[in-house]
């Protein structure tokens, strides 16, 4: 995981660098650190912290101000805790190499096994600081930078594993690079050249970024250089403008982000729909798309988005009876290559490494549904579909869930219109309800605050809950269940109704929160309640009934997409519950809002 940044130029890196990891710091946020080049041949100078930006700031010396070649990270832990001495940027034992990695390396125990025999003295537990004693060994005596590539090019030959890497060697003046499997972009603006994990990440100066190519290296000089694995110069690859960066995110009055994306799920869904309707019938939106109607389809997410390709995959059984598979990303290797496939890949951050490493394994064309439309999965892809949500600061998903669901369903009608089984007149009337979606979400977000606020002071302090649910319900039960997990660290089990009897309802006992998620007809979901009250389990029910605890509004008739609208309602308690616990709402422990390691 991780963010990285370099910067190499006339001007000061310092400023650059902190902006740059500010926006990176999505990607990760346990430790953060940078090492400048106080030039005349010295050591690069490294300073690092544990927890984020403000603590690194705090503690840098005056003279941090003045160098213009640094490099930067910002961490989420793999191997070895979050404290300063496993931050970024490891050095070799020389002090002389300092870079940041973004990655992870699967053969480290070897790695340091070989080193160790060899004499090195590994300081740390992180696997990235091995790359630095490697790099050392193969640098010579007085390096120039065109041997500082040459050296990063042979230590990383026959590593495994990945890695976007920024190194700093003494005395060399520029910044050289190295990536495989993780991205790396580059751009250049007056006085400065620069890199960085993302488009974020680069300054706002920088107006256009170029992709360091797989396995590739390149080095930021006087100009920007580029090198295939063998260290031979290669020619630049092709720029792409970074005009229309989203601004950075506001939060308003609300009192936090995850609060303000919560409440923009209407409009955003609503901007989202008007791009979509009335280009379902015979799959139109597959045509504009560049894509042919598809057999079978395999969706392929992780954590949220796979809760959104559940309810994709529904919606292809019931009404186009296509055939189609969830995969779970990092389990990909066990998913069979079927002929005729589409393959959606779902990930609001387009950058989710499990995502990326899942596609490998398939021929088949790659539909990208993402709130990031120049990710990495999305320049993979043979087709986006992007969610316009605007950006999504809270680290919990919640906007680019409901835009996920609406834009997979979206392409889910598509197909079936198109494979004939969804008549014109059906395909119409799901067409309206979706086009209702957005007044019913708000109406949800309305009706259900104040009971999400009362049932968080009465259930906060609970260890835990179980949330039900039954068909079209059961992803968005194993979502509201995540909510609560992720941002309250409450332990939760989420499973359809009928599996409570087999086993998990021994984990009731009197007031254990029950959360039932009203799919709909609620008879099937009668036994369950019935089965939980007798236990004295406290039931929440999230419905459109009179009885319901947390009341949402959804439509006279469930559509195939089952009860979207009670996202919100789930998304608003477990906020609240989060609040109460009084724990930080955007950032909960341990989790990256872009999981870049497999
Ligand atoms: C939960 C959450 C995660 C992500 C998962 C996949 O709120 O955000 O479970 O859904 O890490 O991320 P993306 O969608 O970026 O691939």
């Amino acid at each position: 995981m991780c963010g990285i940044v370099a910067h190499h130029g006339t001007r000061p890196a310092l400023p650059v660098l902190l902006d740059g990891l500010g926006r990176l710091e999505y990607r990760g946020y346990d430790s953060v650190g940078i090492a400048l080049d106080p030039g005349g041949g010295a050591s690069p100078h490294v300073h690092r912290s544990a927890g984020r930006l403000p603590a690194l700031v705090a503690a840098l010396p005056p003279e941090a101000d003045e160098p213009t070649t640094g490099i930067g990270h910002t961490r989420w832990a793999t191997h070895g805790p979050p404290v300063p001495a496993n931050a970024h940027p490891h050095r070799d034992c020389t002090g002389r190499v300092a870079l940041v990695h973004n990655g992870t390396l699967s053969d480290a125990n070897r790695l340091r096994a070989e080193l160790a025999a060899q004499g090195h003295l590994v300081a740390t537990e992180v696997d990235s600081e091995l790359v630095a004693h490697r790099i050392e060994d193969a640098l010579p005596l007085v390096p120039a930078l065109a041997d500082v590539v040459a050296a990063v090019a042979a230590a990383v030959r026959g590593l495994r594993g990945a890695w976007a890497l920024a190194v700093l060697v003494a005395g060399v003046d520029g910044v050289v690079l190295a990536r495989r499997g993780s991205p790396l972009l580059v751009g250049s603006a007056p006085g400065r050249r620069m890199a960085a994990s993302d488009e974020l990440g680069l300054d706002p100066a920088v107006t256009e970024a170029r992709e360091l190519p797989e396995g590739h290296l390149a080095a930021l000089g006087d100009e920007v250089t580029w090198f295939d694995a063998d260290a031979r110069p290669v020619p630049a690859p092709l720029p792409w403008p970074l005009a229309g960066r989203a601004a950075t995110a506001d939060r308003g009055d609300a009192p936090d982000f995850t609060a303000k994306e919560i409440d923009e799920q209407p409009a955003a869904a609503r901007r989202l729909l008007d791009g979509l309707l009335g280009r379902l019938a015979d799959g139109r939106l597959l045509t504009d798309l560049g894509l042919a109607r598809p057999d079978r389809v395999r969706l392929v997410a992780c954590g949220t988005s796979r809760h959104a390709a559940e309810v994709v995959a529904r919606v292809l059984a019931v009404e186009g009876g296509v055939p189609s598979r969830v995969v779970t990303a990092s389990e990909a290797d066990l998913a069979v290559p079927e002929p005729g496939t589409l393959t959606m890949a779902l990930s609001q951050s387009g950058e989710t490494a499990d995502v990326l490493a899942a596609l490998d394994r398939w021929d088949d064309p790659v539909l990208a549904l993402t709130n990031a439309p120049r990710s990495s999965l999305a320049r993979r892809a043979d087709a986006v579909l992007g969610l316009g949500c605007g950006p999504e600061i809270g680290v919990a998903a919640t906007k680019t869930f409901t835009a996920q669901v609406i834009a997979g369903v979206a392409v889910a009608l598509a197909i079936a219109s198109a494979s004939g089984r969804l008549a014109p007149a059906r395909l119409a009337a799901l067409e309206q309800v979706l086009d209702g979606l957005p007044a019913r979400l708000a109406a949800s977000a309305a009706l259900a605050a104040a009971p999400a606020a009362a049932l968080a002071d009465e259930l906060a302090d609970r260890p835990g809950a179980v949330f039900v649910s039954r068909g079209a319900g059961v992803p968005y039960a194993q979502e509201g269940a995540l909510k609560l997990e992720e941002l309250a660290y409450r332990w939760v089990e989420a499973l359809p109704a009928g599996e409570l009897k087999h086993g998990p309802i021994a984990l009731l006992g009197p007031g254990t929160p029950v959360v039932v998620v009203g799919a709909e007809p609620r008879e099937r979901l009668a036994v369950g309640i019935a089965e939980v009250t007798a236990r004295g389990a406290r039931t929440v029910l999230v419905g459109s009934g009179e009885d319901a605890d947390l009341p949402v509004c959804l439509p006279a008739e469930e559509p195939p997409w089952g009860p979207l609208e009670a996202a919100v309602a789930l998304q608003l308690f477990a906020r609240e519950v989060t609040v109460r616990l009084g724990h930080e709402v955007d950032r909960p422990r341990n989790l990256a809002k872009s999981v870049t390691v497999e």
